[in-house]
């Protein structure tokens, strides 16, 4: 081949080389990729294809060498130049103040400037560049041999391939630690279980595995994450003074360094940051199980020193430990609010996450029996943050000879009602309704919930004694309660039952978003709560409202709309809420504003009327005399008018016949459906450039719901009365805008008599 065309190919297969380094550093460890995916493959093929042609031209940092090599038969040993040590631990907070004590005693300082990081929960190597290519990755193994895993972290596209520096230096160690990301962990289970095998107990064993496979194809396929926290051994570099200037460096030569890194101060800095890390904590990608401190200036921590295998000038500040092994003592069952059963593991106590725990949940049958956990066993379990205790595993080589296996009851433990596992579905439930004491209980509890009506001191006990004894069955019997009635309950004397009857006062003013979400309605949560509140503005619509309806509220499908419909329609639950509104439970209407305003062809279009697409629908919205005459047009008519097919007419037409159909309408038209662009353009209408004056309140339409339907079809409307106004439009409680309307002889106008003029129903 002629020299020429042999630099040419040289070049591009550099160009492509750093661009793909680039494009590489800008997805995995700066998460903000510049370039579509395709147009990434595309180049990665490209310098594939370049390499394959000229094998001469490969490079051992190469992009496209990153997966190589056979398979291995074992790691081979290796001697870390510097050894890689371990941290001291520190608990309390006294522990903390201690460890800055004796680091300002030993430096004579007043205050000391430390680096604090997150100290991650993974698995920590080393990597040795060599004049500025990665030569080696290895495990920690004892802190002085590990295991050869290079070709393994070579492909972790985290890690760079090569240093950025030029010159780079003649050797540098950089230590860190690899992870496995909360969502990577949850899909490597995933594909796991569905290629039916083992699945990984958390992520750092799932990253802990991925390094240790021989064959790196398979490391390849896992997608793990790298922090690096240190450098050692540099040969040829300028150190920089302090920590964070180191890793600072490591930034500068495209390493991820974790940017929840800081500088602090003092001991209270240090204090501080364990706290702010700590709230922080689950919403991180990554498990993390503390921080670290370490002495900022590099001079300093030299001068410090190490005693044993872990430096003087760190340490770790460990989060309570969240997993914890303890005994399954017995299996028993719960019933919630909406009588499902979940089954409960009673355990021998033990302490994690920061408290004692002696009850964790196994969800459902389906989990015990997946989880195979038993009664005897010894299990993992597992409290992040303030969620629900819960049972991650049975430790199988510590399974006793005898175990008893879980049955799921068949009667309700509490009320004796059947239950009932309906096919398909993972949850039992107790058949009793509000009839089981237990269900009432939880619905009592959930009503008096800080997100929903907050009546505070209303706890547990107090709901178990309330139920147990007769005074309160439903969430409206609470209204009921006076000071006698309470004062001779547990644990009342000294909570003063006067300020529970105040607390159960004070609720009843409250909003109507709590006000749905407390009543407990099945699949219906505080999000959806606020969006039903905010579509329908009152309870009564929601209350009406049919299933079709309410599937027109954002984020709610069939399943939410069905337990939304069963629920009022539930003569109990009607009696319940007409109790708590006479006892004086009130709201605000809402403002509502989540029907957009929309053309009538998209209007048309949102009905499903079968058989009728969006083109059709442009033609329906066409029909003289807008829809309220299409809605009663006859096959005939649509036919002649719009030229609709026989089949399409007739489906109209049944469509508009049918009542549910002309309910889910009638109730979308009250909740304000306002048309844009075609109905003000409705030939001649009467609202066209006409002025309007509100006053007063409308039975159904809000003020701003009048406004803009008004607005829609082409009409003003104006603040005060004068005689340029052609329309008042008046509700109850009119005032000195109607009398002025009187004098001048304008036009009054009740709801129904806007809505005519509008041409709605
Ligand atoms: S520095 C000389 N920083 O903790 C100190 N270690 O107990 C070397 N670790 O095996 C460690 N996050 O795997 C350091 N931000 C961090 C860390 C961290 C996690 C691990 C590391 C080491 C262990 C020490």
């Amino acid at each position: 081949m002629d020299r020429t065309v042999r630099t040419d190919i040289a070049k591009r297969a550099r160009e492509l080389r750093e661009a793909i380094e680039l494009h590489n550093y800008r997805y995995y460890v700066l998460d903000a990729p510049t370039i579509p995916d395709a147009e990434y493959d595309r180049l990665f093929r490209e310098l594939q294809d370049l390499e394959a042609r000229h094998p001469e031209l490969i490079v051992p940092e190469s992009p496209a060498q990153r997966v190589g090599g056979a398979p291995l038969s074992e790691f081979r040993q290796v001697t870390h130049r510097t050894p890689m040590l371990s941290l001291n631990n520190a608990f309390e907070d006294e522990e903390v103040v201690a460890f800055d004590r004796r680091i300002r005693e030993a430096l004579g300082a007043r205050e000391v400037e430390y680096a604090v990081e997150p100290k991650f929960d993974g698995v920590a190597i080393s990597l040795t560049y060599q004049n500025g290519l990665l030569v080696q990755g290895a495990t920690r193994g004892d802190g002085y041999t590990g295991e050869d895993v290079t070709a393994n972290l070579k492909t972790v596209r985290a890690i760079p391939l090569r240093l950025q520096s030029d010159p780079p230096p003649a050797r540098l160690d950089v230590r860190g630690e690899m992870l496995m990301f909360k969502r990577d962990f949850e899909r490597l289970n995933a594909e796991q279980a569905l290629k039916g095998e083992k699945l990984f107990v958390n992520p750092r064993n799932a990253a802990a595995g991925s390094l240790r496979q021989l064959d790196p194809r398979i490391t390849a396929t896992r997608r793990l994450a790298f922090f690096a926290y240190a450098l050692e051994g540099a040969e040829g570099l300028n150190l920089p003074k302090t920590h964070s200037a180191l890793l600072e460096y490591l930034v500068t030569q495209r390493f991820p360094v974790c940017v929840e890194r800081k500088v602090v101060r003092g001991v209270q800095g240090l204090l501080d940051y364990y706290h702010s890390i700590g709230e922080k904590r689950e919403t991180l990608p990554y498990h993390i199980d503390g921080v670290v401190y370490k002495v900022n200036d590099l001079r300093r921590q030299a001068q410090m020193g190490f005693v044993a295998r872990a430096p003087r000038f760190a340490v770790a500040h460990k989060f309570p430990a969240e997993e914890a092994m303890t005994e399954v003592l017995e299996i028993d069952v719960q019933v919630g609010r909406t009588g499902a059963i979940t089954p409960v593991a009673r355990l021998k106590p033990v302490f994690v996450g920061g408290v004692t725990v002696t009850n964790a949940t196994l969800h459902n049958e389906d989990e015990v029996r997946r989880k195979d956990i038993r009664i005897g066993d010894t299990v993992i379990v597992r409290r992040a943050g303030d969620v629900i205790p819960e049972v991650v595993s049975a430790v199988l080589d510590r399974r006793p000879a005898r175990t008893r296996e879980f049955i799921m009851p068949k009667t309700c433990p509490v009320c004796g009602s059947k239950i009932i596992r309906p096919p398909g579905e993972a949850v039992a439930r107790c058949s009793g309704g509000l009839y089981c004491p237990a269900q009432r209980k939880q619905a009592i509890l959930h009503f008096a919930g800080r997100r929903a009506m907050d009546i505070e001191g209303l706890g547990e006990k107090l709901a178990d004694q309330l139920v147990d004894r007769g005074r309160v069955e439903t969430p409206a019997d609470l209204y009921r309660l006076d000071i006698p009635a309470l004062a001779d309950l547990e644990r009342m004397a000294d909570l003063s039952a006067g300020n529970l009857v105040r607390a159960i006062e004070n609720s009843k003013k409250t909003t109507l978003a709590r006000f749905i979400y407390s009543l407990g309605i099945p699949n219906v949560g505080e999000a959806t709560a606020k969006e039903l509140a905010r579509f329908f503005g009152s309870l009564d619509r929601l209350m009406r409202a049919s299933e079709k309806t309410l599937q027109y509220v954002p984020d709610i499908g069939s399943e939410v709309a069905r337990s939304i419909v069963q629920f009022f329609a539930e003569r109990h639950n009607q009696e319940v809420i007409g109790k708590l509104r006479s006892a004086g439970v009130r709201w605000e209407e809402e403002k509502r504003g989540r029907l957009k305003p929309t053309t009538l062809a998209q209007f048309i279009g949102w009905l499903d009327i079968p058989g009728v697409g969006p083109s059709a629908a442009e033609r329906l919205a066409e029909y003289p005399g807008g829809f309220k005459r299409l809605m009663q047009a006859d096959a005939q008519a649509l036919r002649r008018e719009l030229d609709l097919s026989a089949n399409a007419a007739r489906s109209v037409v049944d469509y508009f016949s049918n009542p549910e159909n002309r309910n889910v309408i009638e109730q979308l038209m009250d909740l304000g459906v306002t048309f844009t662009k075609d109905a003000a353009e409705g030939e001649g209408s009467p609202v066209r450039g006409k002025t309007f004056v509100l006053t007063g309140t409308l039975p159904n339409l809000t003020r701003e719901a009048a406004k803009e339907k008004i607005e829609a079809m082409g009409g003003k409307v104006a603040g005060s009365v004068s005689k340029k106004t052609d329309y008042v439009v008046a509700g109850a409680e009119a005032g000195s805008k109607l009398a002025t309307a009187q004098k001048l002889g304008i036009p009054i106008l009740g709801e129904e008599g806007l809505k005519e003029l509008l041409g709605q129903l």
